[in-house]
């Protein structure tokens, strides 16, 4: 750890053995990212440093350099190198900003976030969940097998733009607006991937369909900002927050072009990470029968006793909630954080020069043995609430740390919880027979073909 008066030793995190001759490390990144990652931590230690092209990239695997990095000194450190890739598609957001500019906007967007605002969410989000269920009887009843990936994108978009714009969207623009995001992420990681890759001014045929996504989301967007700028009617949502907002100094309100970096942010953040998340707890359940019952048991004797499904009572769902929980653990969908130095630190004696790229891969935290027993089973139990307060709040992380943590959390945790309960009080989920489930590490952590699964009444 960094010390004022203490002297930075000039070593660099060791480097592990063999590396292409011109792409260095990232080549073993690019095809098994959580396997090398891994092996480099268990192999190296818990600081890493890779050879990048034109990058400084070390990864760091030990809770208290998370803390460090995310809490203590994150005055030192702002986004890394994947946010860049971000920040070409959702512009100076929320999640992409830094500095003052950041928190004057992450001040005027926390009260949308605020426990009565969630409050007031509740019942659209319980409706829009009970509305997936009625479509799930079809499949239920012809019993195919059909990726729920597309099914569970299609719910959080669903509720996301419930939230900013009032009124959801017709199901044929969630799938598009899907799609396109889902594009979006894949081309985002290939760019990242491939440092050779022209920037955005080069009027290659990648950078041309790249930036023909992201027209086609802004045109969506600027539509509904300019339709709601013309009804000149306050809202209570999202959108009119935003559009209502003005800065305490000068009084001004947002531009067309910030509000659509903020709309576009919230959308991408509280979309794809959900959707993810609930994909892989339909997997695990499927998977864990024994969890899946237990669940199935709580949800029953709740709605059987007559509990109605307001904010405060979801929190009564314990287990359900200890199944996202863990869940989370082993597939968090934001699998990693990054962040770069402004200035040279020390990290456990290393020398860390200034502009390094700190990759702190949250799921090596999540997975490892040196934090949980058998981590790689399935046990919601570890989430129970006599003893999860004892579990590091940087061993497990799903939402990130410090003053950059996930706005969105307990928005995404309700939601989950919501979803869960509409679904499982109808039916259970079975993965197609032979069907490979495997992770893909975009920007958020997919199931690299989705998730084959058969719909079951109860
Ligand atoms: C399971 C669901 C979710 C997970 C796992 C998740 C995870 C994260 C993580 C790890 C960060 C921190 C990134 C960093 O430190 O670099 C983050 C930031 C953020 N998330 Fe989420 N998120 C989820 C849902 C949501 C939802 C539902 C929303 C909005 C409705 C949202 C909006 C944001 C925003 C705006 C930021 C940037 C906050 C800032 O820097 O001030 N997220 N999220």
């Amino acid at each position: 750890m960094s010390t004022a008066n203490s002297i930075a030793p000039k070593l660099a995190p060791p480097f592990p053995k063999g590396k292409h001759w011109l792409f260095g490390h990232a080549m073993y990144l690019k095809n098994r990212t959580v396997e090398t990652i891994t092996d480099f931590a268990d192999t190296y230690g818990d600081l890493v440093s890779l050879a990048f092209p034109f990058n400084k990239v070390v990864i760091a695997t030990n809770p208290e350099y998370a803390r460090y990095i995310l809490v203590d000194n994150n005055k030192n450190y702002h986004k890394s190198l994947a946010y860049d890739v971000l920040k070409l598609m959702l512009g100076n957001g929320l999640l992409t900003s830094e500095g003052d500019f950041w928190k004057q906007q992450r001040k005027l967007i926390q009260p949308a976030f605020h426990k009565q605002k969630l409050a007031a969410l509740t019942k659209m989000m319980s409706d829009t969940s009970a509305a997936l269920a009625q479509k799930f009887e079809h499949y239920a009843i012809s019993g195919v097998y059909t990726d729920m990936l597309p099914e569970m994108t299609t719910v959080t978009l669903d509720i996301i733009s419930k939230a900013i714009f009032s009124s959801g969207i017709d199901d044929k623009k969630a799938e598009y607006i899907g799609q396109q995001i889902l594009a979006l992420n894949e081309m985002a990681i290939e760019r990242l991937n491939d440092p050779f890759k022209l920037p955005p001014v080069f009027p290659t045929a990648f950078n041309h369909k790249w930036k023909k996504i992201v027209a086609n989301l802004d045109a969506i967007i600027y539509e509904i900002i300019n339709q709601r700028r013309n009804e000149g009617v306050s809202k209570d949502d999202l959108l009119s927050m935003l559009l209502d907002a003005r800065d305490e100094d000068t009084g001004e309100a947002m531009d067309n072009k910030q509000l659509r970096d903020e709309v576009m942010t919230i959308f991408l953040a509280g979309n794809e990470t959900s959707a993810n998340a609930l994909t892989w707890m339909l997997y695990l359940l499927s998977q864990n029968p024994e969890a899946e019952e237990k669940m199935i048991c709580e949800i029953d004797g709740k709605l059987d006793a007559g509990v109605e499904l307001t904010f405060d009572n979801v929190l009564q769902f314990q287990y359900v909630r200890m199944v996202i929980d863990e869940s989370m653990r082993l597939f968090p969908p934001a699998w990693s954080v990054g962040r770069r130095n402004y200035e040279d630190d020390t990290l456990g004696g290393y020398h860390i020069q200034k502009g390094t790229n700190v990759l702190i891969p949250i799921i090596y935290y999540h997975r490892s043995e040196k934090y949980w027993d058998e981590p790689l089973k399935f046990k919601p139990e570890r989430f129970a609430p006599e003893v999860r307060n004892k579990i590091d709040r940087f061993v497990y992380f799903p939402f990130g740390g410090g003053p950059r943590l996930c706005i969105g959390n307990n928005f995404a945790l309700i939601e989950m919880q919501l979803i869960l309960i509409q679904l499982y009080r109808k039916f259970r989920f079975r993965l197609k027979p032979g069907f490979q489930v495997d992770m893909e590490p975009l920007i958020t952590l997919k199931p690299k073909d989705g998730l084959m699964m058969k719909v079951e009444r109860r």
